[in-house]
């Protein structure tokens, strides 16, 4: 059989009455009366075999005795219709051959506590629960690249060893590189993808990024997931309005064929139906009118902490957007507001339910001379952004993009409120491992 031909689960539904083998783990057994079960995970989904007298064979049901949680197996039987799995279908089971044992597994089904299971990610990945999670991490990252292939950007993947500066400087992590010094893990991969808009109009990258943040939030990682936009000839708002139509896009995907997994994870997909409206849309200076007449002490001038962006979207399900931050607490390439330069035309975009900031994007400064005062205001080596600039030198034009935090969307859209566990192997502050 080529390995295109083998059955998994998800493709019984039309091969009820039929015989079939099927491989994978033990999930769980159970025994009722005469009547044996076993739950059958076989990475496209999870299924009950059930063992009858007479059915099926002596051998199994002697088998069925060492089968442990874990236990690897390949499993012979009829397929049978069910109400209860993903895929309405069961097996009754003829044969059980064991193919590798799984002796006292460490993680079980009671209650264990968030550290066990880090030390232990390797196993839980296997637990109903984050098997749901990274199918529909899957299907968003799959959703934004249909998405963005649907309107003809290109991938422009960008260089993860770097020498200049993205986002924040205290945040880098040096690498020694060779002779030539310390090279740094990339923040962003914006100012190669501003680089490539002359050459393809629309760009995106999407991989990882690094940020050595001493921030033991759950909002954060040192290592994560972004993908960059980079548009030509877009402006703020219609870095906004694409943003927003990016979001809605991956929510309909979640709500059309994860159904099952948001039930696994006990996430309620009424609430992300809510996200399908316009998002709101604040200035940073109404957003701050806004935060003092809820009781915040924050001041004009301030960057918006945890708190106030989840204030910000309290008792609501539809994302927001904060635009037009103050310039101090935003980077240095954004683009001056012509109406009001103290601010600089960025946009956050917030989830709701206290999620926080899930994408930070923003028109870029198109001007030589300004961005070049930029640089020597915030004092980066300006001798780094000599390529940089020189993309104001020949053919600037109004531009814009934006980074999305694939965990915390993930975060978001799945009801899992710390990015450490939307991520398949994170890297904390005090975690390496495994
Ligand atoms: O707002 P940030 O820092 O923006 C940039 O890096 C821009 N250069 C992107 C661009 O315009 N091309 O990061 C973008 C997003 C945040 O909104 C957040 O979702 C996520 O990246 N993010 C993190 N996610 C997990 N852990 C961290 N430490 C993160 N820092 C940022
Ligand atoms: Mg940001």
């Amino acid at each position: 059989m080529r390995w295109n031909e083998r059955l998994y689960i998800r493709d019984l539904p039309d091969k009820i009455g039929e015989t079939h083998t099927l491989h994978g783990w033990i999930q769980f057994t159970r025994k009722s009366g005469k009547i044996r079960f076993l739950g059958l995970r076989d990475g496209s989904s999870i299924m009950q075999g059930v063992l009858v007298e007479g059915e099926t064979e002596e051998e199994a049901f002697n088998l069925f005795k060492e089968l442990r949680q874990e236990t690897s197996v390949e499993v012979t039987g009829v397929v049978q219709e069910s109400t209860q799995s993903q895929y309405k279908v069961e097996l009754l089971v003829k044969t059980i051959k064991i193919l590798g044992k799984s002796e006292q597994y460490p993680i079980t089904p009671k209650e264990h506590g968030i550290d066990f299971l880090l030390s232990n990610r390797h196993l839980w990945l296997r637990s109903k629960k984050q098997v749901a999670l990274f199918q529909v991490r899957s299907t968003v990252i799959q959703a934004i690249r249909d998405f963005l292939f649907q309107y003809r950007f290109v991938q422009m993947d960008s260089p993860i060893l770097t020498c200049s500066v993205g986002e924040d400087p205290s945040g880098l992590f040096g690498v020694e590189y060779f002779d030539m010094g310390t090279a740094y893990l990339a923040q962003t991969g914006q100012l190669y993808l501003e680089a490539s808009i002359a050459a393809h109009g629309n760009v995106f990258c999407f991989g990882p990024t690094f940020r050595a943040e001493k921030s033991k939030t759950r909002r954060h990682l040192t290592e994560f997931w972004m993908m960059e936009a980079e548009m030509a000839f877009f402006d703020s708002n219609d870095n906004m309005d694409f943003q927003e139509d990016l979001i809605q896009f991956i929510i309909k995907r979640v709500l059309e064929t994860c159904d099952w997994y948001l039930q696994q994870l006990e996430r309620d997909p009424e609430i992300l139906k809510q996200a399908l409206a316009p998002f709101k849309r604040y200035s940073y200076s109404e957003a701050v009118e806004l935060l003092q007449s809820k009781d915040s002490k924050i001041k004009w001038g301030e960057d918006l902490g945890a708190a106030e962006e989840t204030l910000l979207t309290d008792g609501s399900y539809l994302p927001a957007f904060v635009h037009d931050y103050p310039k101090e607490v935003k980077a240095f390439y954004m683009k001056e507001n012509p109406e009001d330069p103290r601010t600089v035309r960025c946009d956050d975009m917030l989830a709701p339910e206290g999620y926080g900031e899930i994408i930070g994007g923003s028109q870029r400064e198109d001007s030589y001379e300004k961005l070049l005062n930029r640089i020597k205001e915030e004092k980066l080596p300006v001798e780094s952004y000599d390529w940089y600039l020189d993309l104001r030198k020949y053919g600037t034009v109004v531009h814009s993009g934006f980074g999305l935090g694939l965990e915390r969307l993930v975060g978001w859209i799945c009801g899992i409120p710390h990015v450490r566990e939307t991520i398949p192997f994170p890297r904390l502050m005090e975690r390496l491992t495994p």
